[in-house]
């Protein structure tokens, strides 16, 4: 891919990295490549990071044909810069992209363009612990029209951000609320697909928890409200009497990168994982009982978020007391390790910028 480079004047402050929070401060650049039906993806460029002009008629800005992606750049203790699974995001936003009916942007491209800009952008990715530099890839709708159809044209972006942790809590535990009037997806739906209209819907149930005291919405499936599906910004997994559960992928959940990967770090631990649907009745049965060890969240924002409490009804049940359970520990000691190339990456998941 031939990549152009607009240089900017002037290179901006960089922020400091211990108060650097989530998704506040931007680079120097961006990434951004065309596409419409006559020359199919074209005209990559790296260029100032800056507003994206468009007209009021701009398809995105009224049927919301948009997807993105979520994935990191870490610095490792030798400087290198290295990529953790950039393929996959790669691939499920040519899943979502096809859901969405929007240009496919091929696998090979992704990485190409997301390695090209933080090779430009190396000097943000942060060195201070658990800081890495987060890379938002989105693509959206640029055509002109207010029929509602395909779209014939679309825009690509890369954009960057160093971060620290998403939650203030940071590796505290948090306390979700699980919603049981809305729902976030049904199958048949775009449940599956990382796409903005997603999460416009499930506001509502965010800024339900966060009146509730809570950080977060842990969504119920679409169409009995029974069965645990994932929480706003990240998957959810249970560990009950010394067996892990999480939600499958059948239409309705986001198949997380990092899900995948502590699904395999888990079952290589020996842990027994079950992908199947549990429903709030049992999960709070097993609170009560004393039989739910741990609870933990999985996203590329979040990491692994411990969950200390969950709000259901007129019931709050504390997991753990409060505290981060020792898998849940574990389980974040091991994936930053391979993250941050303290471990040995024995997946072959990593991959350095050079
Ligand atoms: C991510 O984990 O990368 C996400 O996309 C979650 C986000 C909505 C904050």
């Amino acid at each position: 891919m031939d990549i152009k480079f607009i240089k900017r004047d002037q290179l901006k402050e960089k922020p400091d990295e211990t108060k650097l929070g989530f998704g506040k401060y931007f680079t120097d650049y961006m990434f951004v490549m065309d596409y419409d039906e006559a020359q199919g993806w074209h005209d990559a460029v790296i260029m100032p990071y800056g507003p994206i002009p468009m007209d009021p008629s701009t398809v995105v800005l009224h049927y919301a044909q948009e997807t993105f992606e979520g994935l990191k750049a870490y610095r490792r203790a030798d400087g290198k810069i290295q990529l953790f699974r950039p393929e996959m995001n790669a691939r499920r936003m040519m899943r979502s992209n096809e859901r969405l009916c929007m240009a496919v942007f091929p696998e090979e491209m992704f990485v190409e363009a997301v390695k090209a800009l933080v090779k430009v952008e190396s000097d943000w990715v942060p060195s201070q612990p658990d800081t890495s530099l987060y890379i938002r890839p989105f693509e959206f709708a640029t055509e002109s029209t207010l029929g509602v159809h395909q779209a014939k044209a679309y825009k690509f972006v890369i954009i960057l951000s160093p971060v620290g942790a998403y939650y203030e809590e940071g590796l505290d535990p948090v306390k979700i609320m699980v919603e049981d009037e809305y729902v976030r997806a049904v199958k048949g739906g775009t449940g599956f697909a990382k796409c903005g209209g997603n999460y416009a819907g499930s506001i509502i149930g965010q800024v339900k928890a966060e009146k509730a005291g809570c950080a977060q919405v842990l969504w119920l499936d679409g169409e009995q409200r029974k069965y645990v599906e994932e929480v706003g910004s990240m998957n959810i997994m249970f560990k009950i009497d010394g067996e892990i559960y999480t939600a499958p992928i059948e239409g309705t959940v986001l198949p997380g990168v990092t899900r995948d990967s502590i699904i395999h770090i888990l079952k290589d631990w020996g842990y027994k994982v079950n992908e199947t649907r549990l429903s709030i009745d049992e999960l709070m049965q097993a609170g009560r009982e004393g039989r739910l060890e741990e609870v933990f969240g999985t996203g590329t924002a979040a990491v692994i978020s411990p969950v200390g409490g969950l709000v259901y009804k007129e019931e709050e049940l504390t997991v753990n007391d409060f505290k981060i359970g020792e898998l849940t520990q574990k389980l974040y000691d091991c994936l930053t390790g391979i993250q941050w190339g303290k471990l040995e990456d024995k997946y072959g998941w990593t991959t350095v910028v050079e």
